[in-house]
């Protein structure tokens, strides 16, 4: 072979593509270069391979992850798409979350996710990187590690499931998981029908085919200019999913030549589009807290989007879409009324067209080409402004003495709307294990009217605040018909549940001055959607004495505070660093702001 010039030691290394950057870690530049060059060579490329612009592809594939069982397809596509367009495609692995196999939750892992993500992205030789991902924790911590490695990032959706049916019905995940398990509770269904229901709830791989916390993510993505618009909302299983891959590994060559990263493209505007989305899609509350930690990754925007961003934003939009779980359809129905394409145009006079998009357009003028390629056709699923679902306000930001920091509810999922409105006598439940020992207890002192308080399932408090918000309806009430009471707890909920649920209250119950911690069964509770008001019934004197003696508990030599700066392992790190769910519930020395 040639001699080559990038050993040659009287020049510096200028070159900024990721193989050749002057990093020192093996002593000199040009020793380090070499070396990096002697490994991947084992790997077989040539010079002329190494020379073009290397395009990383996460690979987040797993035998326990329907969601992402397509990656492998889709990796082929988007390799294609790099190769076809003079780049070089290298994957590799990071963890994958699955919903289900993820002990004790998914959002316990998110930010393990994104070190993993952030790290490896920044370790290696990447002058792009393609982040395949889809279940609903994985786009979040996609973004977030991507957004602080600060490299070229493209994230590739896996896309939603198609639904299945059922006597004639259509069902899909999980929305139809929670109303059949309902309906089996209350004894409407017996053993045989819930089993072939079973069969049915997730018919082809994919991320849950409702408006849940994946489906939410993904338009999310598109709107803050991330990935193409079709991407959002491709089933995992079509054919266009796998042209959206071809086309982002061409963009990627593109975004690695221009060495656009996401800290220039993401500004204030791009999550003002995304929370417009979010409010306009009926999204879910999860992506609440994911996008407020995507946020506080970049420098310029820490602190700078909080709850109340999506309070403004919410009394100006209107919700659009009539998918499950605010209304009645599927994903795939929502691609074929033109997904979020035909959304961003009704949506337009909503949007900052100013911001900046992945392929360096801006988003007005990604509308515009959309535009005149559209053939618009009468359909029922996107709505026009003038005949919206819910006039505004899908998701909104409770305050009061009870979440002093804030609190979320979809209220456009709310099953009867009268409780948006309600004052009521609080049942209390100290955690999960308390919950699930008394709910069905036929002596449980509840009426419709109480309100079910559930605490103890924060950030902390059961670290990775799992999606226990949905508290069941008792048994003895869902017997007697009562399909919704209004519900309060410091956790989530999964993004396809519905129901009169205040989530997220902050600071959380494991706090130790918390006052969401210091609420009693028997409280007044009152809940105003109208003034966003949250607020138990006890004077500030006998909250503040609660308050006191609680702490004295909590912060005691064998209380759960000591045991915390104890604890080992990930776990310990988790209890120790994570934030609370009005900051994202990502880990304090990972914000920009890095404390
Ligand atoms: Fe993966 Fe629902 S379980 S998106
Ligand atoms: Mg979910």
């Amino acid at each position: 072979p040639e001699p080559n010039g990038d050993y040659d030691l009287t020049k510096p290394i200028t070159s900024t593509s990721g193989l050749r950057q002057g990093l020192t870690s093996y002593g000199d530049a040009h020793f380090s270069l070499f070396l990096r060059k002697v490994f991947i060579k084992a790997l077989g490329y040539s010079e002329d391979a190494l020379s073009r612009p290397i395009v990383g592809i996460i690979n987040t594939f797993s035998g326990f992850n329907p969601c992402h069982a397509n990656v492998p397809q889709l990796i082929e596509a988007v390799k294609r798409g790099v190769h076809l367009n003079g780049g070089l495609a290298v994957e590799f692995p990071t963890i994958s979350v699955h919903e289900s196999f993820s002990h004790p939750t998914s959002m316990f892992l998110r930010n393990l996710m994104s070190m993993d993500t952030e790290e490896m992205i920044r370790a290696q030789p990447l002058d792009a990187c393609i982040m395949i991902g889809g279940c609903d924790k994985t786009v979040p911590a996609q973004l977030m590690g991507g957004i602080s490695a600060n490299k070229p990032i493209l994230p590739l959706i896996t896309g939603p499931m198609l639904p299945g049916s059922h006597r004639g019905k259509r069902i899909g995940a999980c929305t139809d998981c929670r109303n059949n398990w309902a309906a089996f509770r209350a004894g409407e269904i017996d053993v045989g029908e819930i089993s072939a229901v079973n069969e049915e709830l997730a018919p082809t791989i994919g991320t849950c085919g409702v408006m849940g916390t994946a489906s939410t993510m993904a338009c999310v993505t598109a709107a803050l200019g991330m990935m193409p618009l079709r991407g959002a909302s491709a089933p995992a299983v079509s054919s266009a999913r796998l042209r959206i891959a071809e086309e982002t590994g061409a963009n990627a060559v593109a975004v690695a030549k221009s060495s656009r990263k996401p800290q220039d493209i993401l500004t204030k505007e791009s999550f003002f589009n995304a929370i417009t989305v979010l409010q306009a899609i009926g999204g879910s509350t999860n992506a609440v807290v994911h996008l407020l930690a995507i946020a506080n990754r970049h420098p310029e925007l820490e602190g700078v989007i909080t709850l109340q961003t999506f309070e403004e934003i919410g009394r100006k939009t209107p919700l659009l879409i009539d998918l499950k779980p605010s209304g009645d359809n599927y994903m795939n129905d929502f691609h074929n009324a033109g997904g979020m394409a035909a959304l961003l145009q009704v949506l337009r006079p909503l949007l900052h067209l100013s911001a900046m998009t992945i392929t360096g357009q801006t988003l007005g003028e990604v509308l515009d080409l959309a535009q005149a390629k559209r053939v618009s056709f009468p359909q029922q699923i996107i709505r026009p402004l003038s005949d919206p679902l819910h006039p505004s306000s899908s998701l909104v930001v409770l305050r009061g003495n009870l979440a002093p920091n804030g609190a979320i509810m979809k209220a456009s999922a709310s099953k009867d709307r009268s409780l948006l409105t309600h004052t009521g006598p609080a049942m209390v439940f100290e955690n999960s294990v308390d919950l699930s020992q008394r709910i069905d207890d036929p002596d449980l002192p509840v009426t419709k009217d109480s309100v079910l308080v559930l605490k103890g399932i924060g950030p902390i408090g059961n670290p990775g605040m799992p999606e226990a918000g949905l508290i069941p309806i008792p048994k003895k009430l869902a017997m007697a018909g009562v399909k919704d009471m209004l519900r309060l707890s410091d956790g989530r909920m999964s993004g396809t549940a519905g129901g009169t649920i205040a989530l997220h209250i902050s600071p959380e119950a494991a706090i130790p001055d918390s006052p969401f911690g210091a609420v009693e069964t028997g409280d007044m509770i009152t809940c105003d959607i109208e003034t966003r008001r949250i607020h138990v019934g006890v004077s500030d004197e006998v909250l503040q004495s609660r308050i006191l003696q609680r702490k004295q508990r909590l912060e005691g030599e064998t209380g759960p505070v000591q045991e915390r700066k104890k604890r080992r392992g990930y776990r310990g790190l988790y209890e120790r660093s994570v934030n609370q769910a009005h900051q994202g519930t990502d880990f304090d020395f990972l914000t920009a702001g890095g404390a």
